[in-house]
Formats: C-alpha cells, structure tokens, sequence
C-alpha cells in the first residue's frame, strides 16, 4: 500500500517508499553537458529527460534545486542531452559523484550551439535554452533541439528499480 501525498499528510510521507514507487518508471540515463564561464565543459547524469514536442522538438529535464551545479545549468544559454550507451556504468559514476565534473576535450564535440556534445553517446541534443520553470525542489529546464545525432543499433544503458541495466536494441 501506499501513502498519500497531500499536505496533510506530509509527516507521514516516506520519502524512500515514493523513491521505491517511482523506481518501477523505468529510464534511460543521460548526460547533460554545458560549458562555464572560463569555457569548462561540465557534465551530469540525469534520468527526467522527457521529449515534450516534436514539432517543434522541445525536450525537458528537472535541476534539483540542491545541486551544485544549478547555477552552471540555470545561466547557461545551451547546453546538450546525450543519452548513454549499455556499459557507461563508469561515466555514471564520474558524472554523478560530488565536486567538479569537467569533461575533457577528447570526450566532447561541438554541434550547432557550440555546446559541448558528448562524442561517443546513442543520441545527442543540442540544445538552446527556452526557459526554465521552478516546480517544487526542482527547476524544469526546457531546451529546444537545434541539431541532434544518433547511432542507431547501439545498445542503451537503462535505470530500473536503482539498478543500471542493459536496453538491448531490436536492430
Ligand atoms: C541514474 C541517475 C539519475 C539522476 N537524475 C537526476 C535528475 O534528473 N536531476 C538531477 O538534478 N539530478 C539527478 N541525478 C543526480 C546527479 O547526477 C548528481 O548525482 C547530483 O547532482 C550530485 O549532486 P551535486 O550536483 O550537488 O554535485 C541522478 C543521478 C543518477 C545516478
């Protein structure tokens, strides 16, 4: 059983029990990438991605409001989604973890924004800030997609129930 998650009822809400609940969704894992201001190219591992329209392609994925790298992410006018291939387990890790996640330029290209775009990645967006939206901890960030590349045949790397799995490819 459940809680409900109303006001009233905020005492009681078990966090953990929700995180559980909502680990039965399914993802896959992305990478967003933006550079600083000194021209660093950062990185984080996020799986709110959401694709809001196709005509014209706007996508969505949410900031917590706790994350060090909210201001990277909140002034920067386009950043990139790279959606991971099976086995990144490693860049998960480095992109996830606390302090700097800086990308290094081997790792990286550069598409239409000029937004570092991860090289090796099943797909890749480039994307112009088109605004941003505070709802609850997070911040909703809305990108519009300017130019995109993808790999097609290539395993995806998968987050189900908190554990990394492999999204084997039909073709
Ligand atoms: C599978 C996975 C999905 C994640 N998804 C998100 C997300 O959608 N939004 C977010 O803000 N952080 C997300 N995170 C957390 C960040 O990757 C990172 O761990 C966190 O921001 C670290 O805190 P910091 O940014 O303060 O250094 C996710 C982490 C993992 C492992």
């Amino acid at each position: 059983m459940g809680g409900m998650a109303d006001e009233a009822d905020k005492d009681v809400f078990d966090q953990m029990a929700y995180r559980r609940a909502l680990g039965g969704f399914g993802t896959g894992v992305a990478l967003v990438a933006a550079d600083d201001a000194q021209g660093r190219s950062h990185g984080m591992i996020v799986n709110s991605l959401t694709s809001v329209s196709l005509d014209p392609p706007i996508v969505l994925w949410c900031l917590a409001l706790s994350s060090a790298a909210f201001p990277l992410f909140t002034d920067c006018t386009a950043f990139s989604v790279n959606i991971l291939r099976a086995g990144e387990e490693d860049l998960v890790k480095a992109f996830s973890r606390k302090g700097d996640r800086i990308l290094l330029p081997d790792q990286i290209c550069r598409m239409e924004t000029g937004a570092p775009v991860l090289s090796a990645a099943v797909a890749s967006l480039d994307c112009r800030m088109r605004r941003r939206q505070l709802e609850g901890d997070h911040e909703v960030i809305f990108g519009d997609v300017v130019a995109y590349r993808a790999e097609h045949g290539v395993d995806a790397l998968g987050f189900f129930r908190g554990q990394f799995v492999t999204l084997k490819t039909g073709a």
